[in-house]
């Protein structure tokens, strides 16, 4: 897995400068996003709540209990949605093991002990890795019949590239029957989008700006807040939410640990995030490309989100 040294460092030196996202979930970035869930723009959310209790019996139609499933969560966050599927499966007695894996260890954590209180017994284990590394463990590589979560619109943070790639690889470490089920925020009127990632409270701007304290802390960075500002934009053509850092004027941020200076124009933008939005065409195609068979689209319409089941 690539440190939080190495991708900053590397990703500023690119014209234009960019940062993955991947780095917002430090404990601070942990906590804004939960808060971010609970905003009245960010429907995503809720939409894929209602999905998931809607439908949780549909999903789990097409996977056999004969062995206890292997549930492997990418990017599980705090796995409040995921608590539906849980809660489903027991009631319905079927068994199961659960395998969050997060970049963020706070969020693992967090989420772990929760769940160990919540339901005494679960079969848990957490995995601290990166998507692209996550499929190279063992627990991916098993013989076990298995969903993999990839909730909450997380596809949208990967390019086009990164996300056929990162399909095709995960087709291979799955097994003929495996499923995977994917959150993606559809295509619809881009003010209600774009409201969803420039929120009136401004918690949005809080999560993106954190970034530059969290390169304070770790990389003894020097970047002063006042100097930075909150840009978010929706880019029709390529369906996608873009969050921006931008300079407000011209300066130059040292980072001690790393014994380099970044010079910033007034106005440059530092590009900090993806969210794309998909049409139901997109999905089909993402599976094919990958070599997925789609199953079935769980939607819900108001405002449009589908969950995707796909099969190996
Ligand atoms: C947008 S949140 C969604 C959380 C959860 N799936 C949900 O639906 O509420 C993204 C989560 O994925 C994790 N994450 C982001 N980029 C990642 C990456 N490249 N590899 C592994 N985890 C990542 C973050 O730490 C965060 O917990």
């Amino acid at each position: 897995m690539i440190s939080i040294q190495e991708d900053v460092i590397a990703g500023l030196l690119e014209n234009p400068k960019r940062i993955s996202s991947r780095w917002f979930y430090d404990e601070k970035g942990d906590k804004l996003f939960q808060d971010i869930m609970e905003l009245p723009e960010y429907y995503l959310t809720r939409a894929e709540f209602s999905v998931l209790k809607m439908y949780a019996k549909d999903i789990f139609s097409y996977f056999t209990f004969d062995k206890p499933i292997q549930i492997v969560e990418l990017g599980a966050g705090d796995g409040k949605k995921t608590r539906v599927l849980f809660n489903y499966l027991n009631a319905e007695n079927k068994s199961f093991e659960y395998i969050p894996i997060d970049i963020s260890l706070n969020a693992l954590n967090r989420l772990e002990n929760a769940l160990k209180k919540e339901y005494p017994g679960m079969a848990i284990k957490s995995i601290q890795t990166d998507y692209f590394s996550a499929l190279k463990k063992d627990e991916l590589q098993s013989s076990k019949h298995k969903l993999v979560l990839f909730l909450g619109s997380n596809v949208g943070n990967l390019n086009e590239k990164d996300a056929i790639e990162f399909f095709k690889q995960l087709h291979q470490a799955l097994k003929p029957g495996d499923g995977v089920l994917i959150g993606f925020d559809r295509t619809k009127n881009p003010e209600t989008i774009l409201a969803a990632y420039n929120d009136a409270a401004g918690v949005t701007r809080n999560f993106n700006l954190n970034l530059l304290t969290r390169l304070n802390r770790e990389l003894g960075a020097n970047f002063e807040l006042k100097n930075w500002e909150h840009q978010p934009k929706y880019d029709i053509e390529r369906k996608s939410a873009l969050s921006f850092i931008r300079s407000t004027k011209e300066q130059s941020v040292t980072f001690e640990k790393a014994s380099k200076t970044i010079h910033f124009n007034e106005g440059e933008l530092i590009h900090t995030e993806i969210s794309r939005k998909f049409d139901l065409e997109d999905i089909q195609n993402l599976a094919s490309k990958t070599g997925f068979k789609l199953a079935s689209n769980f939607d819900h319409s108001m405002p449009l989100y589908t969950d995707s089941l796909w099969l190996a």
